[in-house]
């Protein structure tokens, strides 16, 4: 199996997360593309999806899935997004694609995260991927020296601007060994939007794709 192969076959059995009649979470990126895929074959049994970013919410609308602002949304049941990286104990990085905010604020409000991710997403420890950090435009600089003192590297995402109208900071070389502690002192920095460590709030559900076929993981 490809990588892209592994990626779908995790996308297709999160379909058993998926309640009928409810509005269902969804993330961004190359994985939850497949989701989405899938999830179109059963748009007759759910209400409609909450997305993580403008792209996901264009290709819901090509398939004609309703997409309800978070805002009238009182109860979410499950949220189903990939991970650049995910540990054993359900920790992650987020943010490759620099959707983590909105990310993260349909994952709080979801009682349960499912990750879907190919197999070469699982680390013993998170880091090796840069970890990216949104951040308010004009404080880019101040951030980028707190985040040197933290013992990162950080590096300006140039091109990118969120869907919040914001800017990413790439961190290479952090030593993340306590995720949850990492991801509080990175989110008290002062123009800081959020990080993309979801370790406070980590998934409940992994389910992996690997070369023989989809394995879940709670
Ligand atoms: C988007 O900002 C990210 O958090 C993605 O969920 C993450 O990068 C995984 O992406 P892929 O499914 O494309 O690997």
């Amino acid at each position: 199996m490809t990588q892209d192969e592994m990626k779908k076959a995790a996308a297709i059995k999160a379909l058993e997360f998926v309640e009928k009649g409810s509005i269902v979470g969804v993330g961004t990126g190359s994985t939850v593309n497949h989701f989405i895929d899938a999830l179109a074959t059963m748009k007759d049994q759910i209400e409609g999806a909450v997305s993580s970013s403008e792209v996901s919410t264009q290709k819901l609308d090509a398939y004609g899935i309703e997409v309800f602002d978070l805002n009238s949304v009182d109860d979410l049941s499950v949220y189903v997004d990939g991970a650049d990286e995910i540990t054993e104990h359900m920790h992650m990085i987020k943010g490759g694609g620099a959707a983590l905010t909105r990310e993260k604020i349909v994952a709080a409000v979801a009682k349960k995260f499912v990750c879907i991710a190919d197999e070469s997403k699982q680390v013993p420890i998170l880091g090796a991927f840069p970890l990216p950090v949104e951040v308010i435009p004009m404080a880019r600089s101040y951030v980028a020296r707190e985040l040197v003192k933290l013992g990162g590297d950080p590096m300006y995402r140039q091109g990118v601007v969120t869907d919040n109208g914001n800017v990413i900071l790439d961190v290479y070389n952090m030593s993340i060994l306590n995720p949850v502690e990492m991801e509080k002192n990175i989110n008290a920095i002062v123009g800081v939007v959020t990080n993309g460590l979801f370790a406070d709030r980590g998934a409940d559900v992994l389910v992996l794709g690997t070369p023989n076929g989809s394995k879940v993981i709670s």
